[in-house]
């Protein structure tokens, strides 16, 4: 793989907004339902070669506040197979020394899917190595009004409202700004992904539906990313 990429310039902070499910299921004649199974193996992969090269932050985009208008049948599924896969997983955390954050509006969660993620978080809280971000029931938007709520009911003043105060109010405080933002599915929109932490993100869409997302493509996506000038608003010298 030491071609597809250079491993000395790694971006800290990748996010993945894994799309493409339901249409990869379509062509095969499936259930939407099968292409999330089928999409949930390629997480797996993406994690462990994530953690592999020395990543250091990977979110997935696992469910928005906007995916409760689908059909209940389709939610029920997404959330159980969120806590039959979560409860299965701290083996590989603690092997592979990952760290799991979920970014999101707990309150909304089926009662054992909001167990779960809390007995993984604390399972995980001391690992050092690849922190993978879960955004599930996920809004860019209602995250910053979730922060915003915080900072004014800790009695915050004016003054002290920053992109640094703001930043801290968030799930993940520590979570650092998305560096490279993929999404698969042919699609060209955020659809409300990591609004304030993408603000610089390198944006990459890929037409593979995210079920046929290999680790290669990964790995390749990370060096197309590494050939970008990335300015954030000044003239290079
Ligand atoms: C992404 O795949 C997975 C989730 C949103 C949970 P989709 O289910 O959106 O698949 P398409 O876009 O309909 O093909
Ligand atoms: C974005 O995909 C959400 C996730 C991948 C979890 P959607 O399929 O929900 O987005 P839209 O509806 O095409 O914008
Ligand atoms: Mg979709």
């Amino acid at each position: 793989m030491d071609d597809l990429f250079n491993n000395d310039a790694l971006p800290v902070h990748v996010g993945i907004i894994m799309d493409g499910n339901g249409r990869w299921a379509k062509k095969r004649n499936l259930l939407r339902t099968n292409g999330h199974t089928e999409g949930l193996k390629r997480a797996k992969e993406i994690a462990k070669a994530a953690s592999d090269i020395g990543l250091k932050f990977l979110t997935f985009y696992v469910f928005s506040t906007e995916n409760w208008k689908r059909t209940e049948q389709e939610v029920g599924f997404l959330m159980n197979l969120i806590h039959s896969y979560l409860l299965k997983e701290f083996d590989f955390c603690k092997y592979n020394n990952v760290r799991v954050r979920m970014l999101g509006d707990k309150s909304r969660l089926p009662e054992n899917v909001r167990k779960d993620i809390n007995q993984i978080e604390k399972d995980t809280e001391n690992l050092t190595g690849l922190t993978i971000c879960l955004a599930i029931n996920y809004g860019g938007r209602d995250e910053i009004i979730r922060g915003v709520k915080k900072l004014i009911a800790e009695g915050k003043t004016e003054s002290e409202i920053s992109e640094e105060s703001i930043s801290k109010s968030f799930d993940v405080p520590e979570l650092p700004d998305v560096d490279l933002l993929i999404r698969t599915g042919g699609e060209k929109r955020l659809s409300n992904f990591l609004m304030w932490h993408s603000a610089y993100a390198e944006l990459l869409f890929s037409d593979t539906l995210w079920p046929d997302y290999y680790k290669e493509e990964f790995f390749k996506d990370i060096g197309e990313f590494q050939k970008r000038s990335r300015r954030f608003g000044a003239v290079p010298v």
